[in-house]
């Protein structure tokens, strides 16, 4: 009932840190985006609309994903500020490294990386979990926040929990 009613949307979680009610209720909304059968483009852009919407401090979500043979991004879904960043070449900038490392990147201050693309000045925070479909890294989810030193585990595991879910579709 609750996620039928358009008052859900207007909720935003505010917390650093969120609480597990609410990561079970961010977790609930996104298996119901996912299986409501939309087509994968606008599953990934519902989600992206979701989670900029609903956390405060969420304020660019997008996908990048391998750019077909290629070795670089390229950019898919996306809400927030537009970007000129719509390719990106494996090992430039956070989302570059993520597309090698294969592991998740928290820039807690996005002024002390020296390998970062910036999207504007304030951008202040990032973070990068990538997507693994067959084990292989085929994109990423990328988040840019205008806090500094925001992001906090349960992001990490926010975010894993949405990737893992998304690659059970991109499959
Ligand atoms: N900051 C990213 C570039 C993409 S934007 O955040 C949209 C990076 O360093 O890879």
């Amino acid at each position: 009932m609750l996620f039928h009613n358009n008052i859900y949307f207007n909720f935003a979680f505010s917390f650093n840190e969120y609480t597990k009610m609410e990561l079970k209720v961010l977790k609930q909304e996104i298996d119901r985006i996912i299986s409501s059968e939309y087509s994968n483009e606008d599953t990934l852009q519902k989600i992206c609309d979701y989670l900029e919407r609903t956390v405060s401090y969420y304020d660019w979500v997008g996908f990048y994903f391998k750019n077909g043979t290629k070795n670089e991004l390229k950019l898919a879904q996306y809400t927030g500020e537009e970007t000129e960043h719509t390719i990106i070449p494996f090992g430039k900038g956070i989302c570059g490294q993520v597309a090698i490392s294969n592991e998740n990147f928290v820039v807690q201050d996005v002024s002390e990386q020296e390998n970062y693309i910036s999207c504007g000045w304030k951008v202040k925070s990032e973070i990068v979990i990538p997507i693994f479909v067959n084990e292989k890294n085929i994109g990423q989810i990328d988040i840019d926040s205008h806090t500094a030193n925001i992001f906090t585990e349960k992001d990490e595991l926010l975010l894993e929990y949405i990737c893992k879910k998304i690659a059970l579709i991109l499959n």
